[in-house]
């Protein structure tokens, strides 16, 4: 019988990818999601496309109780940890909610997998830890400096879970800290979905092609890079969903933790992603400059060496596929 992997919040965009990435490499995964941020529709067509039934308990990662039946009901090999709220501007208005869910989810969760002894855990961390970067490419070893609510939860689930491996020598657990994902699966069955105004630049161009806005703003033509537009490392969902395959293969046999950097390795600036995409649609984008976002760093990317050397994966789908995939995705979405 076939691994049984738990994803919390399998059914979101990069948990979605995930799973359908863990059926193709053989493993049986089993979804937890309470669908704050996602819709059951996405289970049918992720069966559809994993080649096998997607089992899904509706559930809040918060609770242990629940979390400790779906352990008992099945022999869950390891975890993928991605449920939790995503959005810098809404953990700066919200504070408590982050903290509950990103923070307490994590708690609940390790409590509940110690209780099931099941110590193989793979975190869905962020860039966001890093914060301000003194220098590009970002290693792990960078200063971790935190600057939204929705980065120091993060940051604060690293380091409990890096208390949790130092306490018990039989925990294996991955941080994996994402840069920018995007794009979406090559079915263009699943893809990122978001409720209301997106918050990020890929969904906002597929938008904008497809003329449900009417033109994207460039937040800032001043700032200190080539084209003085914000840079960024784009990792394709499907290049950062196999890095977690490989991540709970390296802990199968790997105690301690780890955290490494998913990412390309190489930035792009909004200018060329906006290319991308045009050469991706077929249409032209409108775009207006306007004042750099609150918050925004100017760039930032990658140094994935140490993943590639310890995963033995590497982030190979570029930006023409990203904006590809992510169009494909925009043109199928049917829940809008
Ligand atoms: P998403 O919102 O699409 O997916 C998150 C899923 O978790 C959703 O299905 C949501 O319903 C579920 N969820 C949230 N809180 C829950 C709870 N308490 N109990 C059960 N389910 C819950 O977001 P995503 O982009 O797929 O992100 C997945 C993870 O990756 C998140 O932890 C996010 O912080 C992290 N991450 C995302 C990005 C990005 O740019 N998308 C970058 C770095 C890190
Ligand atoms: N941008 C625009 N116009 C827009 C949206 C974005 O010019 O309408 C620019 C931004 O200024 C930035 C780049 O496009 O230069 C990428 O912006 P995103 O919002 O797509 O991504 P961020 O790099 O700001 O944020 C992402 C995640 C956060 C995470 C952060 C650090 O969305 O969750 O990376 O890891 F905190």
């Amino acid at each position: 019988m076939a691994d049984a992997i738990l994803v919390t919040g399998g059914a979101g965009y990069i948990g979605s990818h995930i799973v359908a990435e863990l059926a193709r490499a053989g493993y049986r995964p089993i979804v937890v999601d309470n669908f704050c941020n996602s819709s059951p529709s996405a289970l049918p067509r992720l069966s559809r496309i994993a080649a096998q039934e997607i089992r899904c308990v509706t559930a809040d990662v918060r609770d242990q109780a629940a979390l400790s039946r779906v352990f008992a009901g099945h022999a869950i090999a390891a975890v993928v940890h991605c449920a939790g709220l995503k959005s810098v501007s809404e953990g700066e208005a919200q504070p408590a909610l982050y903290y509950d869910n990103n923070v307490g989810g994590a708690i609940a969760l390790v409590d509940a997998m110690a209780a099931a002894g099941v110590k193989r855990l793979v975190f869905s961390s962020s860039a966001a830890v890093y914060g301000q970067p003194d220098r590009n490419p970002v290693t792990e070893s960078a200063p971790l400096r935190p600057q939204s609510v929705y980065g120091r939860t993060k940051r604060i689930v690293e380091q409990l879970l890096e208390d949790v491996a130092a306490s018990d020598r039989s925990w294996r657990i991955a941080l994996l800290r994402y840069f920018n994902p995007a794009g979406a699966h090559a079915s263009a069955a699943i893809g990122e979905a978001p409720s209301g105004i997106p918050n990020n630049l890929v969904p906002l161009l597929a938008d904008v092609a497809a003329e449900r806005r009417a033109e994207i703003a460039v937040y800032g033509n001043d700032w200190p890079t080539p084209d003085g537009t914000g840079v960024r490392d784009y990792i394709h969902v499907m290049d950062l969903a196999a890095g977690h395959v490989a991540a709970l293969a390296y802990l199968a046999s790997t105690p301690g933790v780890i955290a490494l950097n998913l990412g390309t390795g190489r930035g792009y600036s909004v200018l060329e992603l906006i290319a991308a995409f045009e050469r991706a649609c077929g249409r032209a984008i409108p775009r207006r400059f306007a004042p750099r976002r609150p918050g925004d760093v100017a760039a930032y990317y990658a140094d994935p060496s140490r993943a590639e050397a310890v995963l033995g994966v590497r982030a190979h789908r570029d930006i023409d596929a990203i904006c590809a995939d992510a169009w494909r995705w925009r043109l199928n979405r049917v829940d809008d």
